[in-house]
C-alpha cells in the first residue's frame, strides 16, 4: 500500500497522483486534504509518515506547494527518509542510495506529467544496498541518539 497526502498547495497534483496510482492498479490510502482549503502541512505529513514508519504503507508521497515543508515534518518521524525531488536523476538516486521511503513533491513547482514521471521512478527503483547501508546505519544512529 502507498500512503499519500497533501496540503492545499499540493491538492490538485495529489488528485492526479491518486488517479495515476489507480490506473496502475496500485493500492493507496489518501490522508487528505480533501479540498483546496488551507490546512497546515504538518497535520498531513504526520499520519502519512506514521503509516510508512509502522509498515502499514510501503512508501509515501507528500505534496505541498514546494514539497519542502512536508519533507521537514516527515523527517521528524523515526524511520522516515523523505526527500524533495525536482528532477529524474535525484529521484532515481535517492532510491538507489538513500532508500528514501517518502517522496515529497511541489505542486507549485512541477508540471503534472513531469511529477507523474518522478512518481513512477520512485516506485520502480530499488535500493542498491551495499556500501550505502553503513551510511544509513549512521543516520539511524543519529536518530537514536538525539
Ligand atoms: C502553503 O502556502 C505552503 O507554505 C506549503 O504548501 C508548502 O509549500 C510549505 O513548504
Amino acid at each position: 500500500m502507498i500512503a499519500i497526502g497533501s496540503d492545499h498547495g499540493g491538492y490538485e497534483l495529489a488528485q492526479k497522483i491518486c488517479k495515476h496510482l489507480e490506473e496502475k492498479g496500485l493500492e493507496y490510502k489518501y490522508f487528505g486534504t480533501y479540498n483546496g482549503e488551507k490546512v497546515d502541512y504538518p497535520d498531513i505529513a504526520l499520519p502519512v509518515a506514521k503509516s510508512v514508519s509502522c509498515g502499514e504503507a510501503e512508501k509515501g508521497f507528500l505534496i505541498c506547494g514546494t514539497g519542502i515543508g512536508m519533507s521537514i515534518a516527515a523527517n521528524k518521524v523515526k524511520g522516515i527518509r523523505a526527500a524533495v525531488c525536482t528532477d529524474h536523476f535525484s529521484t532515481k538516486f535517492t532510491r538507489l542510495h538513500n532508500d528514501t521511503n517518502i517522496l515529497c513533491l511541489g505542486g507549485r513547482v512541477l508540471g503534472d506529467l513531469f511529477a507523474l514521471e518522478l512518481v513512477d521512478i520512485f516506485l520502480e527503483t530499488e535500493y542498491e544496498g551495499g556500501r550505502h547501508q553503513a551510511r544509513l546505519d549512521k543516520i539511524k544512529q543519529i536518530e537514536d541518539e538525539n
